[in-house]
């Protein structure tokens, strides 16, 4: 179960993953910094970050561990290693191009094979460039994806701009916490 760090008695380890260009690190950075971040690199292996949280519902302060794995294929050796001990997925696609929706079956696969079904949440980013025309995928489409990873929401974000960044890891936070209580209190 969770770890003790010091006085700090919730440490959650969250995994975000899911294509490449999906947007997976620009939605951490826009969490973890408040801004945009234009042109973020490729991630080249994994990146990590930490963020102290309080979560309204959750009167002690959590430690919240992100790893943001490479959407790239040549990278699966390495993300192997950064599923292990996380508590929450972030399941990201891109609204844009429905493969990146499709393809996140695989990557349920992959993270299912080494830790099993936790804690989820299912995001569709890049909001800000979809109109009322150009909205490719549909909802039920979405359903389905969100029934097969057992995500609790489905939330539609755009990095660029921060709409409903901040709901992603709060909503997940909650849920590990929710799901992790027996193990810690
Ligand atoms: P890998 O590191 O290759 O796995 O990619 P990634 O999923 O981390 O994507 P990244 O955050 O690097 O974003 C890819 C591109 O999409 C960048 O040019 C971002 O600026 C852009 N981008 C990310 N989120 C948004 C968004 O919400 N809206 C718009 N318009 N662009 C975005």
């Amino acid at each position: 179960m969770s770890k003790m760090v010091g006085s700090n008695k919730y440490f959650f380890k969250i995994c975000i993953v899911g294509d490449s260009e999906v947007g997976k690190t620009t939605i951490l950075n826009q969490y973890l910094k408040r801004r945009f971040v234009p042109e973020a690199q490729r991630t080249i292996g994994s990146n990590f970050f930490v963020k102290y949280v309080k979560v309204p519902e959750i009167e002690r302060l959590i430690t919240l561990q992100f790893w943001d794995l490479a959407g790239q294929p040549r990278f699966k050796w390495v993300r192997y290693a950064f599923y292990k001990g996380a508590k929450g997925i972030v399941y990201a696609f891109d609204l844009t191009r429905k493969n990146t929706l499709d393809n996140i079956l695989t990557w349920k696969e992959e993270v299912e094979s080494k830790i099993g079904v936790v804690p989820n949440i299912l995001v569709g980013n890049k909001l800000d460039l979809l109109t009322s025309e150009n909205r490719i995928i549909n909802l039920d489409e979405v359903s389905y994806i969100q029934q097969q990873v057992s995500a609790s929401e489905y939330i539609e974000t755009s990095a660029k701009i921060g709409t409903k960044v901040e709901d992603v890891f709060s909503k997940l936070t909650l849920e590990i916490y929710k799901s992790n209580i027996e193990g810690i209190e």
